[in-house]
């Protein structure tokens, strides 16, 4: 082993490893590895050394740092985004506050429409700028590895836009991201009175997003007022025929029965959840379908937050956390804040908070044989924080606790 340089060694560190390759379920979320004055080892963008600072004394390598026995965690991982969009809703604000829910926002052609449309007013150039900026401020707060949506074009020419602009941002700069078809996201105005025709042409366009390899899942928003759990059905089962992993936007405002939905037809992951219905949740993982909880959206519609403790202590689930970053219901591209929402809002502990940003949210997204935990082998994805035990991260909020982001073993954030 010692003949071997490394090309990078991380050293005295309190190393969260969060190893272990199934999802981390229950109560064993709240195991999250702990290593003391540990050291992490780099070669070729992977992880090559996990084990205790003395032993590593012995390693020749390129480069060292000391982490001073700071936190080093797993690059963060965010398995739900709608990143690629035009424009903000901050015009929406007054409305809001006076108390206008979030589905009628939209049945008034704001909300996801107002989206659509600077979307599809937007250039390519406009919107990878503006996808850059959002990853730059991810990759600064510690998120390495994201999911995107599409579902701002609601037509076939700027869904595929927004899908390869997601691809060119991979060239771009150093998070990864990972795709998925949201085309039936709303239903757009052109298509106000027939949304089954609408789903027909979304259910049209899968094989060629899958020829392109423009995205690995599809996902819907299953919901009153926008697709009923019949029309979910039929687009999910059409994306699993075509090949594509399956998410859903589930029981967000009303218990409509996506979580049922989502457990009948093995997605990988249900998300939102806020209202879903007790055997909704039940069933879903039984299925083992990942819940991916975001706590963001909750607290910004000022919605009763979706029910992490029952999901974790009686269900024994494998829970997930993740932005929704978007400009309607969630606005902020920032893990570590909603770190601190799952904290306060969702009632979880710093240690389960860790593991649903990084092994279980690299699970939701089929990633985990790669990123979301310290072990060798896998990609030297790394975030070393300002602090020095986990509590600190949520309790300190608001704030961004990063020191230093490694991503395939690049040192991008120093
Ligand atoms: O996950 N609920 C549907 N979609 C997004 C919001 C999108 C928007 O408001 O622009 C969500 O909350
Ligand atoms: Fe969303």
């Amino acid at each position: 082993m010692t003949e071997r340089v490394f090309d990078s060694l991380i050293v005295h560190a309190q190393v969260a490893t969060i190893a272990g390759s199934a999802p981390h379920c229950g109560s064993a979320m709240r195991e999250i590895g702990l290593l003391n004055d540990a050291a992490v080892g780099i070669i070729d963008g992977n992880i090559a050394f996990v084990g205790s600072s003395q032993d590593a004394a012995a390693l020749e390598t390129k480069e060292c740092l000391d982490a001073r026995g700071r936190l080093l965690t797993p690059g963060l991982v965010d398995p739900h985004t709608h990143l690629v969009h035009s424009g903000s809703r901050e015009n929406e604000l007054a409305q809001k506050l006076a108390g206008i829910p979030y589905l009628e926002i939209l049945q008034q052609g704001g909300g996801i429409l107002s989206t659509v449309h600077a979307t599809r007013r937007a250039s390519r150039e406009e919107l990878i700028e503006q996808a850059l900026r959002s990853l730059r401020t991810m990759l600064l707060w510690g998120t390495t590895t994201v999911e995107a949506k599409s579902g701002y074009g609601l037509d076939v020419p700027t869904e595929l836009l927004q899908l390869r602009v997601a691809q060119e941002l991979r060239k771009l700069q150093p998070v990864e991201i990972i795709s998925t078809f949201l085309g039936p996201h709303a239903i757009p105005p052109e298509y106000q009175d027939r949304p089954d025709a609408f789903l027909e042409q979304m259910i049209q366009l899968l094989p060629a997003i899958q020829t392109e390899q423009l995205a690995d899942f599809a996902d819907i928003f299953c919901e009153h007022g926008v697709f009923s759990v019949v029309q979910s059905e039929r687009f999910l089962e059409a994306a699993q025929k075509a090949g594509f992993g399956l998410k859903i936007h589930a029981d967000e405002v009303e218990p409509l029965g996506g979580a049922e939905l989502a457990a009948k037809l093995g997605a990988v992951s249900a998300d939102h959840l806020l209202a879903a219905s007790e055997n909704g949740l039940r069933s879903l993982v039984s299925a083992g379908v990942i819940p991916v909880l975001l706590p963001g959206t909750s607290w910004n519609l000022r919605a009763k937050p979706a029910r992490a403790r029952f999901l974790i202590d009686t269900l024994q689930a494998p829970v997930a956390l993740a932005t929704d970053y978007n400009p309607g219901s969630c606005p902020t591209e920032s893990l570590q804040f909603i770190m601190a929402l799952a904290a306060n809002e969702l009632r979880m502990t710093p240690e389960e908070i860790l593991t649903a940003v990084t092994i279980n949210s690299a699970h939701a997204i089929r990633q985990a044989h790669r990123v979301g935990s310290i072990e060798v082998g896998k990609q030297a994805d790394l975030c070393l924080f300002n602090a020095d035990n986990p509590a600190y991260l949520v309790y300190h909020f608001g704030i961004n606790h990063i020191a230093d982001v490694w991503k395939k073993g690049q040192h991008v954030v120093v």
